[in-house]
């Protein structure tokens, strides 16, 4: 299968900064690749090089069989784009946005409208049709961009999180669409910070981080790497959540993660059901109460979380577990955090790089 995107060695510098430090990356014709990756990974970056708005200090890319860098209007003629913030004219009306889009593109009046019906129904606004786009809300203004990135239905699409900001209805509603284009034969790149986006819409996934790209496969294939079950507890008490880390140490196949102000505890482990008994048994003797535990299978979100050290999205105080910090905390709340207890974890050696706390 042809490639419909190829990025080769890419390197964008801001000042300091390393944007992109060497990105290679391949999409085939008709897939879609999610490109993942924290705040500030170069996500966005490598959109606009790819998309021929930003030029990279060195290295190459085609789209569509096109060199980016040689020829950048034949490319923009067979890309669409939405980028992270939307682009709509405030003063035309939902239809009059997209049907200037199609217009743009030299589709006849009829078609453009009859396109523009079409998009306004599939991204749920035609009740809105008709309305200046002044008066949308951000939600609505995000999927009439959305909608105007699709009007041509160009070969290769891009699409920069696009469903940040959408409710979950509209998100579905999007996630279709997505899916009948591709089945119509577009080639997407994708980023997003939802990871349950990329593992349903994404053939193939590459993670991003600090300009580089750390890990690329299916998302079985990322799950099958960071392995095995995750036990995920819950305390009761957060003065707990210390002790609870050392007690799972024994078990623990890779470092816990702690979700503090929902008291839960996720770490990975391999021997299935009888070791959640184990470890039932094992807090029970320590009189931790728990208030919820299962055993489940790695998400998308564990692979994140194993490979950058930090979770992706609004929960900042995900992170690998310091137990020390979290007794500390304990004491600190006047809690039972119990000092004696055998500090035999190396849990804490992991630091939460890259993010304050
Ligand atoms: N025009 C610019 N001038 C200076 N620095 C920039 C510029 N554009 C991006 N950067 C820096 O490059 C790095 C990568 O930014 P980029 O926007 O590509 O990240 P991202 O992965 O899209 O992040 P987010 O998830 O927050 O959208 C960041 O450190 C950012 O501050
Ligand atoms: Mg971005």
């Amino acid at each position: 299968m042809a490639a419909a995107i190829e990025a080769e060695d890419l390197v964008k510098t801001f000042g300091e900064v390393h944007a992109l430090d060497g990105v290679s990356l391949e999409v085939p014709e008709g897939t879609v690749l999610g490109l993942l990756g924290p705040n500030g990974a170069g996500k966005t970056t490598m959109v606009r090089v790819l998309t021929t708005l930003l030029r990279p200090d060195s290295g190459r890319a085609v789209v569509a069989g096109l060199d980016v860098l040689k020829q950048p209007n034949e490319v923009r003629g067979l890309i669409g784009l939405s980028g992270q913030y939307a682009a709509v004219d405030e003063y035309l009306t939902g239809r009059e946005n997209l049907q200037m889009v199609g217009e743009l593109y030299q589709m006849s009046p009829r078609d453009s409208r009859a396109r523009a019906l079409e998009l306004l129904d599939w991204f749920n606004l035609s009740e809105a049709a008709n309305r200046i786009a002044k008066t949308y809300s951000g939600g609505m203004r995000r999927r009439l961009d959305l909608a105007a990135a699709l009007v041509v239905r160009p070969p290769v699409m891009f699409l920069d999180e696009p469903t940040t900001g959408l409710d979950p209805r509209n998100r579905m509603a999007l996630w279709e669409v997505i899916e009948r284009l591709v089945g119509e034969g577009t080639t997407l790149l994708l980023t997003t910070q939802y990871l349950e986006e990329a593992d349903r819409l994404a053939h193939d996934i590459a993670v991003v981080d600090h300009g580089k790209v750390i890990a690329r496969g299916t998302a079985d294939e990322l799950k099958a790497e960071i392995g095995g079950e995750r036990i995920e507890i819950v305390v009761e008490d957060p003065a707990h959540l210390g002790q609870a880390v050392e007690a799972l140490a024994p078990y623990a196949k890779g470092e816990p993660a702690v979700e503090r102000h929902t008291r839960r505890i996720t770490v990975p482990v391999s021997g299935g059901a009888s070791v959640l008994a184990d470890v039932i048994r094992e807090l029970d003797a320590r009189t931790i109460v728990i208030q919820d535990i299962g055993l489940r299978r790695p998400t998308l979100d564990d692979v994140f979380l194993s490979l950058t050290g930090h979770a992706t999205f609004g929960d900042e105080d995900v992170e690998a577990a310091d137990v020390e910090a979290l007794e500390a905390a304990a004491d600190a709340a006047g809690g039972t955090g119990d000092g004696d207890a055998a500090r035999t974890v190396a849990a804490g050696s992991s630091s939460s790089e890259g993010k304050d706390s």
